[in-house]
């Protein structure tokens, strides 16, 4: 997976658009030091890595972020060649205690749970709005000297909030096109009212051309509460004018590569682990779930559904299992460690009720796949519940569809698997096929899960296709040519103050 590592700084990609700069906090790899000083390269975890993944198939550009790690100054010469060599990345070096104080403080603690409607998750401390700050700055005065006149530079997500101003600041008379996707939620008004330094974030998303959000209903979040916190704002029905600019501001929602999965399934060990999962889950029905382990994916509601299922329906007692895959995520967070108490904790109490020697209902793993088995297992399965109570889109739930072709392709087999997906992720506004449920609503939630294991397979298959047509043809590639497509458009930005410069530095203090 890479994204360009032969990506020429002096080689306009594109002559609308110039050379193409992606920046996101995650880069697609992360480095990880050994007991015995040596680097290992670990592939990242998580939606936003998968998708930049996607694109860099067919669209080049330089993949700008922080490595996980600080190294030693003798290190990082020998890291950066290898990163842009072998990865077509470019690491933002931080300071270990820099890197606390904005990923599990500000970036983390702060503003993942306010942006998904979480706020007695959050917590706040002032150094960590100043560790927000500085990390935003050195972004930017890392990109700067590679940036040209009609270059453009894509911003992804919640980390990188101050990043456009920062960098309009320093460009000055360059002219340089912006861009920004979140690819979390975006929060009523009511909870972004809440955050921190909130007028900073909007002025400094007003430094861009385009800024992009999944679905439809987190645009009109953010341009109720940009209305708000600015004033000045003018809106109209596709677009917004902010002192003097046109911003354009839209719904872009994310996809995966499907090729790639349906390419690894016919790879010899994907093979091998389907075959290996069929066997071992024989004459019983799988449900598979896969979730980094955050409490906005629903895991602990999820258990208690899959609890309350087995104790109204004991019939299905040894005829079905659920495999959650939890992802390790963000362990240096409190919030994720009690989670992940807490689920365990759970998933004890599921299998201690309701096992036999021969029988375990919940098969739990703590641990990254890799991607060959992660394909097998979504292939394998005969539904996938996605029970998140806050998710930005979710890629998981396209995974599943675009893994279970084989199964909807073979008209004399079982037929395609179901997608159980919550209401409250933005992919149910592209996956309305389908079983949509309410994970706080325990009851219905199992009832849910019965209705899946029981349906026909015609409409199940009915219900596939719709759900096939939108993962094959809303691909991650086309996400990001339409982003770019949309920049296109625009003039390139004119050559002038940066949005309410004053007013971030007072809204920042
Ligand atoms: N994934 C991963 N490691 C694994 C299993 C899955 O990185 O061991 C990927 C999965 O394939 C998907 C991403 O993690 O692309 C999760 O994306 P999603 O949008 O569902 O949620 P996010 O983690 O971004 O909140
Ligand atoms: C979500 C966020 C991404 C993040 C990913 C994995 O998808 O929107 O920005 O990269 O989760 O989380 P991590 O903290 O490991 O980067």
């Amino acid at each position: 997976m890479s994204p360009s590592k032969d990506f020429d700084p002096n080689d306009g990609d594109d002559e609308d658009t110039g050379r193409l700069f992606i920046v996101a906090n995650r880069l697609p790899i992360s480095i990880k030091q050994r007991k015995d000083g040596t680097f290992d390269f670990t592939t990242s975890s998580g939606g936003l890595a998968s998708s930049l993944a996607g694109l860099s198939q067919k669209v080049k550009f330089l993949w700008f972020g922080w490595p996980g790690v600080d190294v030693h100054r003798n290190d990082k010469d020998e890291l950066r060649k290898r990163m842009q060599n072998e990865y077509g990345a470019v690491p933002v070096f931080l300071s270990k205690q820099l890197a606390e104080a904005h990923y599990n403080g500000f970036a983390n603690s702060t503003l993942w749970p306010l942006l998904h409607r979480l706020p007695e998750k959050a917590s706040s401390k002032s150094e960590w709005s100043d560790a927000y700050k500085e990390v935003n700055e050195t972004f930017a005065d890392v990109l700067l000297p590679h940036l040209e006149d009609g270059d453009t530079v894509w911003i992804h997500d919640y980390h990188l909030l101050l990043l456009p101003t920062a960098l309009r600041e320093r460009l000055r008379n360059k002219k340089v096109r912006l861009g920004f996707f979140l690819h979390t939620p975006f929060p009523s008004e009511d909870y972004y009212s809440i955050l921190p330094f909130r007028e900073a974030i909007c002025n400094g998303l007003f430094n861009c051309d385009v800024i992009g959000f999944h679905v439809p209903e987190y645009v009109a979040s953010f341009l109720d509460s940009a209305e708000k916190a600015l004033p000045d704002v003018e809106r109209s029905p596709h677009d917004l004018h902010y002192q003097g600019r046109k911003i354009i501001v839209h719904h872009f929602p994310i996809g995966i590569d499907p090729t790639q999965f349906h390419r690894a399934l016919q790879q010899k060990d994907s093979e091998e682990e389907f075959q290996h999962l069929l066997n071992t889950f024989k004459g019983k029905k799988l449900l598979v779930s896969v979730d980094r382990l955050d409490y906005i994916k629903g895991i602990p509601q999820k258990l208690t559904a899959f609890d309350h299922f087995l104790t109204e329906h004991p019939e299905y007692a040894g005829k079905v299992a659920l495999v959650q895959l939890a992802i390790p995520s963000r362990e240096g967070v409190p919030e994720y460690n009690q989670l992940r108490d807490e689920v365990e904790r759970l998933v004890g109490r599921v299998n201690g009720r309701h096992s036999t020697t021969s029988y375990t209902p919940v098969v739990y793993l703590y641990q990254s796949l890799a991607f060959p088995k992660l394909c097998a297992l979504y292939a394998a399965a005969d539904g996938c519940v996605v029970s998140s109570v806050r998710d930005g889109l979710n890629l998981v739930s396209y995974e599943f569809i675009a893994c279970q072709k084989r199964k909807a392709d073979d008209k004399e087999g079982v037929g395609p698997g179901l997608l159980l997906l919550s209401h409250y992720t933005g992919a149910r506004t592209m996956l309305g096929s389908s079983l949509i449920f309410n994970p706080w609503d325990t009851p219905r939630f199992a009832e849910t899960i019965k209705t899946a294991l029981e349906m026909p397979r015609e409409e199940r298959q009915k219900r596939y296709e719709e759900a096939a047509e939108v993962v094959e043809s809303r691909t991650s590639l086309q996400w990001g040519l339409d982003f770019l497509e949309t920049m296109k458009t625009l003039k390139i930005s004119p050559d002038e103050e940066p949005a309410g410069v004053q007013q971030d530095a007072e809204a920042m203090k």
